[in-house]
């Protein structure tokens, strides 16, 4: 049996993700140079560059490491890409360039690896072709690649059927550059990353009541903007749950977004008895951000999450999978379905890779649940799937487990946190 191991410092995770890929796409509604500060350096924020690169704007590193410089003509100027733009692993990369390139006066193709092209287009290129796009699917109906022949679009008022913050930004990015007032309504509490943009550039917009916006045409480039991107809270979620789960432990993660439509982890960590407190709240280019502290304090409780509450977590649920599995009582995710259609099945890989590692965990057709056990057997191979929040929460589960678990594919960590490894390490090894 290994000796558990414990964490403790204090750490800023880099930039948020989402935050970054709206700062960079954003800029095609400017005319001059913007500056981004605290870009994330995950691979996929890398595949929004490069798509917006391939349509003429000019984007380069700006003095201190993670920022950048945008400069862009404006919508109107962008060019006809040379060959297809490739969005690699990135569902935000891929979603909100189809809906900037609706608008476009020319033919974009698009196209991604091999766990992008199983993921669902559709939800975002049926609105988009409602509003005058012409789109073609290249291989299976509904999957990239794609090509969208973009032109004079017309305003639509569209209720999303799923909560996706994606499926929204992709349709005011189109609304934008449309005739006419696009109003869009999403079902429940998801991020609101790209309001809180609009706010923060002075892009014209009307709030009809929660989860609904609408926007016309715009009539003229917006101003160049400087965005500063907080820590992003789905890479510090991984050091909240490994600090609450390690006797001993005591983190501090500074400068980490808060956004109401991303808070879940905290709120949920909190309702199972983490020692958990928010500090130094503050707003910086209108996200709430906040210093994190976590310490070990004692076996974390069980919790029942479902719901509308689940959109605010997304992205935190296989790590919040560990805390459940450690948990003393019963641990349950339902309404979760969205999982199956991330970078990988993420339901069946949780109680696939939890259940090798000794948990007792059912998977749900929505969800799971898991009966908590004071401690993990491991012992195990973990599946990553090419999926790097997977990989992730294998190499926390290793730390938890009392045989090693060996994590198939380290690797694909780079696709949202590339030095994971090394931030895990300098905490382990205060
Ligand atoms: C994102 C929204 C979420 C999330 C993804 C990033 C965004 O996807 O899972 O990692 O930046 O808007 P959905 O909006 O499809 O749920």
């Amino acid at each position: 049996m290994k000796q558990l191991k414990h964490l403790k410092g204090d750490l800023r995770v880099p930039g948020d993700k989402s935050i970054s890929h709206r700062a960079l796409i954003f800029s095609v509604l400017t005319r001059g140079r913007s500056t981004v500060a605290g870009l994330s350096p995950a691979y996929d924020c890398a595949s929004s560059i490069a798509c917006l690169q391939a349509l003429g704007l000019e984007i380069e590193p700006a003095g201190q490491a993670d920022s950048v410089s945008i400069m862009s003509n404006g919508v109107t100027e962008m060019k006809a890409p040379a060959t297809h733009l490739d969005a690699g692993n990135s569902g935000t990369t891929i979603r909100l360039m189809a809906g900037v390139a609706s608008g476009l006066q020319f033919q974009t193709t698009f196209d991604g690896d091999q766990s992008l092209r199983r993921r669902p287009m559709s939800r975002v290129l049926d609105p988009l072709g409602a509003m005058g796009a012409q789109i073609e699917y290249l291989g299976k109906a509904g999957c990239a690649p794609f090509s969208i022949a973009g032109g004079t679009l017309r305003g639509i008022a569209y209720p999303v059927p799923v909560a996706s913050a994606q499926v929204q930004t992709a349709i005011l990015l189109a609304g934008l550059q449309a005739d006419g007032e696009t109003v869009v309504t999403v079902p429940g509490v998801v991020r609101d990353h790209t309001l809180r943009l609009f706010q923060y550039l002075s892009i014209p917009h009307r709030v009809d009541n929660p989860g609904s916006i609408a926007v016309k045409r715009l009539s003229e480039p917006i101003e160049p903007y400087q965005i500063d991107v907080p820590a992003d809270i789905s890479s510090a979620a991984f050091f909240m749950v490994a600090a609450a789960l390690l006797p001993g432990s005591s983190v501090r993660l500074s400068d980490v977004g808060v956004n109401p439509g991303r808070n879940l982890v905290i709120e949920v960590l909190q309702r199972m008895g983490a020692a958990l407190t928010i500090e130094n709240e503050r707003i910086v280019s209108g996200e709430p951000v906040a210093d994190i502290a976590v310490r070990y304090e004692s076996r974390l409780a069980g919790a029942t999450i479902g719901g509308d509450e689940i959109a605010a977590g997304i992205d935190e649920i296989p790590i919040l999978a560990l805390a459940g599995a450690l948990g003393s009582g019963i641990f349950t995710i339902s309404g979760a379905a969205e999982l199956r259609v991330k970078e990988s099945d993420r339901l069946k890989a949780i109680v696939s890779n939890l259940s090798a590692a000794g948990a007792h965990i059912t998977e749900l057709p929505d969800g799971f649940e898991i009966e908590g056990t004071s401690s993990l057997a491991g012992g195990s191979i973990w599946e990553t799937f090419g999926d790097h929040r997977l990989a992730m929460t294998g190499l926390i589960a290793n730390l938890i487990s009392n045989a090693p678990v060996e994590v198939d594919d380290r690797d694909c960590v780079r696709i949202s946190y590339p030095t994971f490894e090394a931030d895990l390490d300098r905490l382990l090894n205060h």
